[in-house]
């Protein structure tokens, strides 16, 4: 397995791997739901770039990009056992050269939930996305449920700039209690560790609403509202039941599908969560 930091050697090693490769986007600290990622490319491609890369673009002014976990050492012993080939870990100079200007802006599926509360997030998503897709060349590129509108908004970049890569949606890893594995749950205390189990308790008392035929919308967020504000240690941010198609928020009745996903605050932690209904 290599480590690379520049593009020269990036291209000189992608010449020689076998195809098709594949392509694991992260940020690091690589825990269970990244290596779901992993190993589904492990599985369909010949060879995997897994890049590692704390984008500094997609975090707002008083998010917690300063005090993000980073541990290549750690990364690097853990993909080497997954037989990863390249680690791609680009310099933020490279990345970002003085200067940058150039941004890439999914209009419509990067506005609702996360893009309201996250204002210019997908636009550093999908623009990092965009110059991981360039640099490396995949035939598949991997992405996690657990961010479902961060792959939408992929999707949607990859098929309107003609990206010849299939994006492939892994589905959420999951601690045994329900809490989906996030670089961020690191942050918890034991207690607010606890407390995090409401984010999928709260969807899965709407999904099992669901699927015992309640279709109102209000009616699946509420149920969602209620779980949340049982649990002290929790603040609800947003709820929202939308269009699995557009994301777009839904009113009255479900037809066949939605998309129920929110963002809680744990003390300072924020956590999202979300589940297909139908
Ligand atoms: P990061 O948070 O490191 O996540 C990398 C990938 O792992 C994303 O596709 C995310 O959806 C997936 N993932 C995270 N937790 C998961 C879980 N519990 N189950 C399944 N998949 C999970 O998402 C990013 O980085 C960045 O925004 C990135 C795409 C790398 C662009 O900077």
């Amino acid at each position: 397995m290599q480590t690379i930091t520049h593009l020269g050697e990036l291209r000189q090693a992608l010449r020689v791997l076998s195809r098709p490769i594949g392509l694991v986007p992260t940020m690091g600290y690589l825990h269970e739901g990244h290596l779901s990622l992993v190993r589904a490319g492990r599985q369909e491609c010949a060879s995997l770039v897994v890049s590692i890369f704390v984008n500094s673009t997609q975090f707002g002014p008083t998010e917690d990009f300063s005090d993000y976990p980073l541990d290549l050492k750690r990364d690097q012993s853990i993909l080497e056992k997954e037989g990863v080939e390249v680690i791609w870990a680009p310099t933020r100079e490279l990345m970002y050269p003085p200067g940058y200007q150039t941004w890439v802006n999914v209009q419509e599926v990067s506005q609702p939930q996360e893009g309201r509360f996250r204002p210019g997030h997908f636009r550093g998503v999908a623009t990092i996305v965009c110059k991981l897709l360039n640099a490396v060349q995949p035939h598949k590129a991997y992405f996690g449920e657990k961010d479902i509108q961060q792959a939408m908004v992929i999707r949607r970049m990859t098929r309107d700039l003609n990206y010849p890569v299939d994006i492939v949606i892994c589905p959420t890893v999951r601690a045994p209690d329900g809490l989906a594995a996030s670089s961020r749950n690191k942050h918890l205390k034991p207690e607010e560790r606890q407390a995090a189990r409401v984010l999928h308790r709260a969807l899965s008392r709407a999904g099992q609403a669901f699927d015992e035929g309640e279709r109102d919308a209000d009616g699946l967020r509420e149920i969602v509202i209620q779980s949340v504000r049982q649990e002290s240690l929790a603040r609800l941010q947003y709820v929202s039941c939308s269009d699995p198609a557009t994301l777009n928020e839904l009113e009255g009745r479900v037809k066949s599908q939605a998309v129920l996903s929110l963002a809680v605050y744990i003390g300072t932690t924020r956590l999202i969560d979300n589940q297909i209904l139908g």
